[in-house]
This record gives structure tokens, C-alpha cells and sequence, in this order.
């Protein structure tokens, strides 16, 4: 029984542990796995201390009861007209020894001994019989499980406390946020004190140099312009600040370097980091634009056992990084509440997001490429529904300072949704979360429940009339799918599937808007889809996270709505959208490709589907 307990709970913790770091970090797996392991530790320790104690024990009995015969043998032989006390003395030896050799067979026989098992008994036998040796009496089979067991658990320790162990308080970023066609955006983070000062300098304009060769000797000539000095960023903001660039030339490829003005010994200044970018073109004009489109990241899963985590997603997009002219992020870029929610305050969430940021291929990836970003829930916690209750501000403070402020203009000050252009080609960004019904109520006043909210939704109808024929291409970028193809319990009420009537009437605008998308991630799978309005919908995640095992989610051809494609496995996968509105003005050209390291290391596509176009205008 008792040797069956241990096995099961070893089992167990290697069961969870394993569950948690390369399937599905979920959170009460986790928890069983905090019970299961101190079950285990236990069960394992105190079956080979009690084994290596009682052989012990048992070799002692046989050597003190060899003594003890000898002994009394002895005095037998050598005298035996002793007097009578020596001979009391020696009936009282006989006495002991006939007790040690009572405890010894009763050790061997007790019931409740560990040693049930037969050749256990046995072998403790012959022990005290002298007929076997109890060797160096340690269970190597008990001691490997039990190394595996305290490994196992060092990793999950590892993989959900990571941002308490390594918080990353003198991370350094410097990246390019939002680039219009004047305007670049640059991300700071520097905590080392003391002034910096942003330069920059035109390497080529797209016209003027064929693609990806720049003139380096006409580069080399134009003067470094300053951007300004700069006062360091505070600990109010986490130490990050995002600058912005103005009056840049528009399709033009700039050199931007940030310097610290600390002079040391051989230098008035010290180079921090530099990054290019390349200005959008003049709005309304016609232009080719390539971007990756994903979401979802937990750091380091599946688990690796490393000292720098990495986001494999991240690293497989660099791959194809080159001409990537940016990346739009749909959501949730941290994972708060999986597998266990950390705490809410401001500081909380912003470790967060330094363990992304923190990732060797983040960083090699957003030095090359700007990244846009909607909010998803587990920015704030799983599924949030309500609206600006705590932990709200505080997820929106980190939110902010790390991937709200290098976003494109926000529509109004205090909101997060915002619209931009590439030149002919226009993009929405909704917020899917602030806004929604309580879900309390939203039973009681069936059919009026709202995702975007009143404000939101009108500014977004005003869009949708001014682009319809002023943008040869929209995108509407929402953190949730539009599809009802995903209908289990979670989809139903947080995608757009639980919103059906602001859904419908949404699809009746689009449905007269040409070549307008629907982008979106969240689910973990992706799923590209002719909506009942016509539109088409690109859901594609995760750039790094776990897929549902052996079973998806989704239903293909839902309520009139024609699937694509649909693809459930994959950690890792990502779209890569290319637009081309100069080949043929009147009709736009998109293609997308999904990647997944799953089909031929994401070096090529998995699957190409090229949309298309209606005539715009
Ligand atoms: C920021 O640092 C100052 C001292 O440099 C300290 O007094 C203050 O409490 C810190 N503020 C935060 C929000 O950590
Ligand atoms: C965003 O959309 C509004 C409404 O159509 C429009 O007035 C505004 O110019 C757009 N902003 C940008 C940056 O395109
Ligand atoms: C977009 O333009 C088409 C064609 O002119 C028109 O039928 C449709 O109502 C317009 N849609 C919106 C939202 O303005």
C-alpha cells in the first residue's frame, strides 16, 4: 500500500510538472503539481531514510548479538567455579541477548514495518542471521527518481517564477514604435541616469536606391541631425519614455542612434544603440506593404532549461525580418494571470513585460522592425470583462509605458484604440475590452450588450465611410475573432460570438466596403475565413504558446461563413501579410502566408491565399 502511494504520487508530480512546462501551463495543474510534489519528496525520503535506517539498524542487532555470544560463551568456557555474583552476571547477559534477538526478529516481522515486500523480509533476515551483507543499504532506483523529482520541480520554480527571480530592472530597449510618413516613434528604456540625446540621418529614400542596397558612401556623407537632449526617464515611468521623431521625408530609410551624455575618460558621449527605419509613404498614395500579424506569448514554452528565455516565435520571425516593413501585435503580449496570477500592481505587470522584452530575439527583432500593438485580457487577467476595476489601471500604466505610447496616435487621449494609414492602405485598431458589458448583466438586457462600446463603435462607423473609397485596402485589427467558428464555453462569451448583435451590425457596414479585412489572434489556433458578410478574417496565433492537445476548437463552415483554411497545431505561428496597391491602383492585391514551425521550420509557408480584390473606387 504504502510503496503503491509513493509510485503514485511520483507519477503524478511528473504527470503535472510535465503538463504544466510542455503542454498546457495551466493554472490548477500547477496547483496539483504544488501538492503532488511535497507528497512525493516526502513518500520518496522517508522510505529511503527508513530503509537505510532499519538495514542499519538490523546490521547493528546482528554485530551487538555476535558480541554478546561470544562474550557470554567465553565466560562459560574460561571459569567455571566463579563465584555465584559472576555467575548472576553472566545469566544476566544471556537474558540481553536473548531480548536483542526478540527485537530483532520482531523489526523483521513487524506488521507495520516498511518492509513488507517478501525479499525485504528476507533479506533483513539474513542480515541478522549474518548471512548477507546490507551492502551500503542506499535504494539507487528511489535516489534517481527522487533527483528527477526535485529537477522537475526546480524547472516549473524556474518557468512560473522567473519574473520574481530575474526581474530585469536594468533591461535597456531602444526601438522604433510607429513610423508615419513624417513621424517615427522611438521606445526607450534606460535606467543608467544621467542626459541622452536622439541623432538621426536619411541613409536613402526609396526611390533613390534600389531595394535593400544603400549608397554607404553617400550615407557616410550627410551630417548626424540632433533630435534634442534629453532628460533620463524616472522610475514614475519604469525608466521608459518613447520619443518622437518629426518632419522626417516621406519612403525614406533613416540612421537613428541614441547617445548618453555622460562623458567618461575618452569620450564625450557614449553610442547606447541605433536602429533603422524606413518612413511610411505620403497617406492616400499607392504602396506596397509587407507585415506579420500574430499573437500570444509566454516566454520559454515549451519549457527549456536556459539562462536567457527565449520567444521562439520571435526568433523564427526574425528569419524573415528583412523586409518586414512591421509587425501588428494582437494581444496579449504577457500572460498575467497563466499559470499564476502574480499580483496586481503597476510593478507586477511590468515585470512582465521586461521578461518579453528581455528575450534575445525580441530584441534582435524590434531593433529591425516597428511593432503596433492592441491589448488583449491576459494583459489584465483571463477573459476581463470589467471595465476599470482594479487591476485595470494598473495593467494599463505598463501596458502603456511598454507598448501603448510607441503605438500610432490614439483616437482620443484617455483611450487605446487608434486608426492610421500607409498610404492607400488604412488600418483600425479596436479595443475589444474596455468597453464591454458586465457580463453580469448582459442576460438581463439581451441583445443590447456592446464589445467596443458607443463611442468607440460611432467613431469606427465614421472611419468606415471615410476609407471606403479614399483606402484601396482596410484592415480592422481586433484582439478577439470575428468568426463563430470557435463556440466553446470561453469562445462563446469572450469572442465575438457572444456579441451578436453589435457583430451583425458591424458585418452589415463592412459587407459594402471593399477590400476590407478582419485580423485577429487569441485562440491559439488559425483559422482564415469567408465571414458571412463576404469580408474574410485572418486569426492566426500564437507566436509562442501552447495548442489545445490532440483536439481543437473550432467549427469549420459556421453560420454561413465559409473556412479557408483552419490549423490547430503549431506553438508557434504567425501570418505574414503582403499589400500591393501600385501594381493595378484600381485592384489591390493581398496575399497572405502562414508560418508555423511545425511545416518545414517556418522557412516557407504552410499555407498561401491570395485574396481577391474588388475594384475600390
Ligand atoms: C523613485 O525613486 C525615488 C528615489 O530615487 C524614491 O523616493 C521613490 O519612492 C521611487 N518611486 C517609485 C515609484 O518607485
Ligand atoms: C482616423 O479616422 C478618423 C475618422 O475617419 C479620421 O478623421 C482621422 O484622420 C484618422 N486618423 C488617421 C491618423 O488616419
Ligand atoms: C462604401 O461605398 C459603397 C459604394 O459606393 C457604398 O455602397 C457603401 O454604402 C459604402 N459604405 C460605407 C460604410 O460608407
Amino acid at each position: 500500500m504504502w510503496m503503491c502511494g509513493i509510485y503514485i504520487a511520483s507519477v503524478l508530480h511528473i504527470f503535472f510538472a510535465c503538463f504544466v512546462l510542455w503542454v498546457v501551463p495551466v493554472q490548477y495543474v500547477f496547483y496539483a503539481d504544488l501538492v503532488a510534489f511535497p507528497v512525493s519528496l516526502f513518500a520518496l525520503l522517508r522510505d529511503i531514510v527508513s530503509r537505510w535506517y532499519t538495514l542499519a539498524l538490523a546490521e547493528n542487532l546482528r554485530k551487538a548479538s555476535s558480541v554478546i555470544d561470544s562474550a557470554s560463551n567465553s565466560s562459560d568456557e574460561s571459569d567455571r567455579t566463579e563465584s555465584s555474583a559472576r555467575a548472576s552476571g553472566t545469566s544476566k547477559a544471556r537474558k540481553r541477548n536473548g531480548n536483542i534477538k526478540q527485537t530483532v526478529s520482531a523489526i523483521a516481522n513487524a506488521p507495520s514495518s516498511n518492509f513488507q515486500h517478501p525479499e525485504q523480509v528476507t533479506l533483513i533476515k539474513n542480515i541478522i542471521n549474518g548471512e548477507s551483507s546490507r551492502g551500503c543499504g542506499i535504494p539507487f532506483g528511489k535516489v534517481f527518481l527522487l533527483i528527477v523529482q526535485i529537477a522537475l520541480f526546480a524547472m516549473v520554480l524556474d518557468f512560473v517564477y522567473r519574473p520574481l527571480i530575474f526581474p530585469g530592472e536594468n533591461l535597456f530597449i531602444f526601438r522604433p514604435g510607429f513610423v508615419s510618413h513624417d513621424t517615427a516613434k522611438l521606445h526607450i528604456r534606460y535606467s543608467d541616469g544621467g542626459q541622452y540625446e536622439l541623432r538621426y540621418k536619411p541613409l536613402a529614400s526609396a526611390g533613390s536606391a534600389a531595394a535593400g542596397s544603400v549608397d554607404w558612401n553617400s550615407a557616410a556623407n550627410v551630417p548626424w541631425e540632433s533630435a534634442g537632449h534629453f532628460d533620463p526617464p524616472t522610475n514614475a515611468t519604469d525608466y521608459t519614455v518613447t520619443v518622437k521623431l518629426q518632419n522626417l521625408k516621406p519612403s525614406t530609410k533613416y540612421a537613428i542612434e541614441l547617445h548618453s551624455l555622460e562623458s567618461t575618460l575618452h569620450a564625450p558621449s557614449v553610442l547606447l544603440g541605433s536602429v533603422e527605419l524606413t518612413t511610411a509613404p505620403v497617406p492616400g498614395s499607392p504602396a506596397r506593404l509587407r507585415f506579420g500579424t500574430g499573437s500570444c506569448i509566454k516566454p520559454n514554452f515549451p519549457y527549456r532549461p536556459t539562462t536567457t528565455p527565449d520567444v521562439y516565435g520571435f526568433a523564427s520571425m526574425l528569419g524573415h525580418s528583412d523586409n518586414l516593413d512591421m509587425i501588428m501585435f494582437m494581444g496579449d503580449f504577457i500572460y498575467a494571470d497563466v499559470p499564476q496570477y502574480i499580483g496586481g500592481e503597476t510593478e507586477d505587470y511590468r515585470r512582465l513585460y521586461r521578461q518579453v522584452y528581455m528575450a534575445p530575439s525580441t530584441r534582435s527583432l524590434l531593433r529591425k522592425v516597428p511593432m503596433l500593438h492592441v491589448y488583449d485580457d491576459h494583459e489584465i487577467k483571463n477573459n476581463w470583462h470589467l471595465k476599470d476595476k482594479p487591476p485595470m489601471g494598473s495593467a494599463m500604466t505598463a501596458y502603456n509605458e511598454y507598448n501603448g505610447k510607441p503605438n500610432p496616435p490614439t483616437v482620443a487621449p484617455d483611450v487605446a484604440y487608434f486608426n492610421f494609414t500607409h498610404g492607400n492602405i488604412a488600418f483600425y485598431a479596436w479595443d475589444t475590452r474596455r468597453y464591454r458589458t458586465l457580463w453580469e448583466t448582459k442576460e438581463k438586457a439581451a441583445g443590447e450588450h456592446t464589445m467596443l462600446g458607443a463611442e468607440q463603435k460611432a467613431h469606427f462607423f465614421q472611419w468606415l465611410r471615410d476609407v471606403n473609397q479614399t483606402a484601396a485596402v482596410k484592415f480592422v485589427v481586433s484582439s478577439v475573432p470575428v468568426t463563430t467558428g470557435w463556440s466553446n464555453h470561453d469562445s462563446n462569451q469572450d469572442t465575438w460570438r457572444g456579441y451578436p448583435t453589435e457583430r451583425t451590425e458591424i458585418l452589415e457596414m463592412t459587407k459594402y466596403v471593399p477590400n476590407l479585412y478582419f485580423l485577429s489572434g487569441d485562440r491559439h489556433e488559425m483559422a482564415a475565413t469567408k465571414l458571412a458578410s463576404g469580408n474574410i478574417e485572418f486569426s492566426t496565433s500564437p507566436i509562442s504558446m501552447f495548442t489545445f492537445p490532440i483536439v481543437g476548437n473550432f467549427v469549420k463552415d459556421s453560420g454561413g461563413e465559409t473556412t479557408l483554411h483552419y490549423r490547430r497545431p503549431g506553438r508557434v505561428k504567425y501570418g505574414i501579410i503582403d499589400v500591393d496597391t501600385v501594381s493595378d491602383p484600381k485592384i489591390p492585391k493581398v496575399t497572405y502566408s502562414l508560418y508555423t514551425t511545425d511545416v518545414d521550420d517556418a522557412q516557407s509557408p504552410a499555407w498561401i491565399y491570395e485574396a481577391k480584390g474588388s475594384r475600390w473606387n
